[in-house]
């Protein structure tokens, strides 16, 4: 059985279904566990795939094609997954980097992601190739659910995130003011940004600061603005100016122009659709905009949609996507017309 895995937050798991469903209304999905379902795509995963990784759907932070088999105990599932292995690796450049990432699911059936890791790995060294975990070039992915294992390896650029299931982390850093920062720092990697270093960033909803934080730390000038405090360790940082106000009363002059503005609001997202609107004046011609968008409701698509047409207004939507930092909000790029 041919398909994909395709991995969703369990909170919007249905959003993302249904996008799919809008995309390829003739293929069947199955719910596999929390946050997780699979497409059959029979013979055309290769089509499909590539059209997914073309326009990501918002809510599928993962995914990776798979061969499915039914399986009862670990050795079975190890031996049959090592036997695929065998003979799909001659495929793969040798010397490639290439990491093990196995999930079980609600799983009835006991056995360790570990001990598979550990026999896949021990393959991949006799036959030449470097067993790796970060920053692989290619992903053996193995998901067993209920009494199926579902296996593939491709390159990591296919499967939209080189995380297990997208769940990206970062480390903390001591002087680190705030957590909020991983979601930039997220939207950065998965949409391969390029923020300019020496440019003029406008950070609106900024305290207590960590994506202010990051900015400075990637060379740019910042002008931070909230109704609350920045984290007192942010008051003497070089090129940053801060105002305490409510993005409600923001006027700049038009010549103050920022080649980057970030919005991180805990705010009604018509009305964050609305002061971004407000402020393209303000953003040099190609010019980016990283933005959350905080979803009220049970049923996330409409608004949406409503935010990306209001949008639709100087700026092309580049990327949209429920990151594994996001809970109930998406993080929109933007990029002014040129
Ligand atoms: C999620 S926090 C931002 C976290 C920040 N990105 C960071 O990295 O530390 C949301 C911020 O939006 C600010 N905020 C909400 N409504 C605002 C408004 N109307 N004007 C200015 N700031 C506002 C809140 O005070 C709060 O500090």
């Amino acid at each position: 059985m041919q398909g994909i895995v395709l991995t969703a937050s369990e909170e919007f798991l249905a959003a993302a279904m249904e996008e799919v469903q809008r995309e390829f209304p003739q293929l069947g999905q199955e719910v596999l566990g929390p946050g997780l379902f699979w497409l059959q795509t029979g013979a055309e995963w290769e089509q499909v795939q590539t059209q997914l990784i073309d326009s990501p759907p918002i809510f599928v932070r993962h995914m990776h094609a798979a061969t499915a088999w039914p399986v009862s105990n670990e050795p079975e599932l190890i031996a049959s997954v090592v036997q695929h292995l065998e003979t799909d690796l001659p495929r793969v450049p040798r010397g490639a980097s290439i990491a093990v990432q196995a999930r079980a699911i609600n799983s009835s059936l006991a056995w360790q992601p570990r001990d598979l890791k550990a026999r896949c790995d021990n393959v991949l060294c006799q036959q030449g190739y470097q067993p790796a975990i970060k920053d692989p070039e290619w992903v053996i992915s193995v998901t067993q659910a209920r009494q199926q294992v579902y296996y593939g390896l491709a390159e990591a650029a296919r499967n939209l995130s080189d995380w297990t299931g997208g769940m990206i982390h970062f480390r903390k850093e001591a002087g680190d003011v705030s957590r909020a920062k991983f979601k930039l720092l997220e939207a950065i990697v998965r949409f391969n940004l390029d923020l300019p270093p020496g440019g003029k960033a406008l950070d609106l909803g900024a305290a207590p600061g960590g994506w202010t934080q990051e900015l400075l730390a990637r060379g740019l000038q910042v002008v931070a603005v909230d109704t609350g405090e920045l984290d007192p360790r942010l008051q003497h940082a070089k090129c940053l100016q801060f105002l305490q106000a409510n993005v409600k009363n923001l006027r700049f002059a038009s010549s103050e122009q920022f080649d980057l503005i970030t919005c991180d609001m805990s705010w009604d997202p018509i009305f964050t659709a609305k002061l971004i609107n407000g402020l393209v004046a303000n953003l040099r011609s190609g010019g980016q905009v990283i933005m959350t968008v905080k979803l009220m409701g049970k049923k996330p698509l409409p608004t949406i949609q409503r935010v990306l047409t209001m949008l639709d207004n100087g700026l092309t939507v580049c990327h949209a996507q429920h990151l594994w930092h996001n809970r109930q909000e998406i993080t929109l790029h933007l990029r002014k017309h040129s």
